[in-house]
């Protein structure tokens, strides 16, 4: 299988460059083709890098400590249903992960909505830290790399020659979620035990995650372990393996129609071989009142209607992995 392109991203963070243009067209070339990259040279990439390893340590904590932040469905006295813990299943499986979601600090004013309250939810914090630092790492690295999401955005507009205010409306606020991903290792003797893994590749790896495109404008993702996977435009998966410090970049499903085609939102899935892997992901996501117009609906609708929505199908399809 091949693996996805690796594009140098300095120049657009650099006023004195004359590469600028050159490098948001190919940014624009290979997102048409391949659906996603990797980008390197993005500002403070080795500090970045350190970061989000040191983020990671959140999942050495004791059950107890995380199951405090867990969502209401997993812990029924915490009043958080949208930002926090999800911890994996109780009985062990092939595709095992625990996650915790953080968001925009201080919470986002929630629109007026049936069921919207959970979206202006602030974030639960463990009373002790993992590691001295941590919730400030967190939160500066979701400032950080949702400022690197940004001008991605720019660039990929500036390829297109789009209205700046068509993509400004999709990344001005302070919208986005900070997903740190722990993909639990998996021994032989779980391996069957909930359900029969889905063998993919000449390597033996199976399905972790199963085959979708992001409710995002735009993701970014740290990973410790190879796994990923994108699928371009000529239906082939390409294996993401970045080098150190390393952000794949992938489209969300409002790319589709805002560039009217010519990039469409990302066909990525995880692959897993038993190994113990680690990833930190920066959702790009417009604030809530924003009007989008997502594939599939045919009239424009606010950012909340249309995760309101999704979260609701989910809930009727609730898949295993
Ligand atoms: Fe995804």
């Amino acid at each position: 299988m091949p693996n996805t392109q690796t594009l140098e991203i300095s120049a657009l963070f650099s006023d004195s460059s004359g590469d600028y243009v050159r490098v948001c067209k190919h940014i624009v070339d290979v997102l048409n083709e391949e659906s996603g990259f990797v980008a390197l040279g993005y500002p403070a990439m080795a500090e970045q890098h350190q970061r989000a390893g040191r983020l990671t340590k959140f999942f050495n904590f004791a059950n107890d400590v995380k199951l405090s932040m867990a969502t209401t469905q997993y812990q029924p006295a915490n009043r958080n249903r949208y930002r926090g813990y999800y911890p994996a299943p109780e009985i062990r499986g092939f595709s095992d992960k625990e996650r915790l979601d953080i968001g925009p600090e201080p919470g986002l004013m929630a629109p007026n909505l049936e069921g919207s309250e959970i979206l202006s939810e602030s974030n639960p914090w463990p009373s002790t830290e993992p590691q001295a630092g941590w919730r400030l790492d967190s939160l500066q690295y979701f400032d950080d790399l949702r400022e690197i999401a940004v001008a991605l955005l720019d660039a990929i507009a500036c390829g297109l020659n789009l209205e700046r205010r068509d993509t400004d409306d999709l990344c001005r606020g302070r919208n986005g979620t900070l997903r740190l991903l722990n993909y639990l290792p998996q021994s032989p003797k779980n391996l069957y035990s909930n359900n029969v893994p889905e063998i993919v590749d000449k390597t033996n790896r199976w399905i972790t995650g199963i085959e979708h495109v992001d409710t995002t404008t735009l993701t970014l993702l740290w990973q410790t372990y190879p796994g990923l996977q994108i699928k371009g435009r000529d239906d082939v998966w390409r294996d993401v393996v970045p080098p150190e410090g390393g952000l794949s970049i992938h489209c969300g499903d409002l790319f589709t129609k805002l560039t009217s085609g010519v990039i469409n939102g990302s066909i990525h899935r995880v692959l897993g071989d038993g190994t113990h892997r680690t990833s930190v992901g920066m959702f790009l996501e417009p604030d809530w009142a924003t009007v989008i117009r997502p594939p599939n609906v045919d009239e424009g609708l606010s950012y909340a209607e249309h995760l309101l929505g999704v979260f609701s199908t989910r809930k009727k399809q609730a898949r295993r992995y």
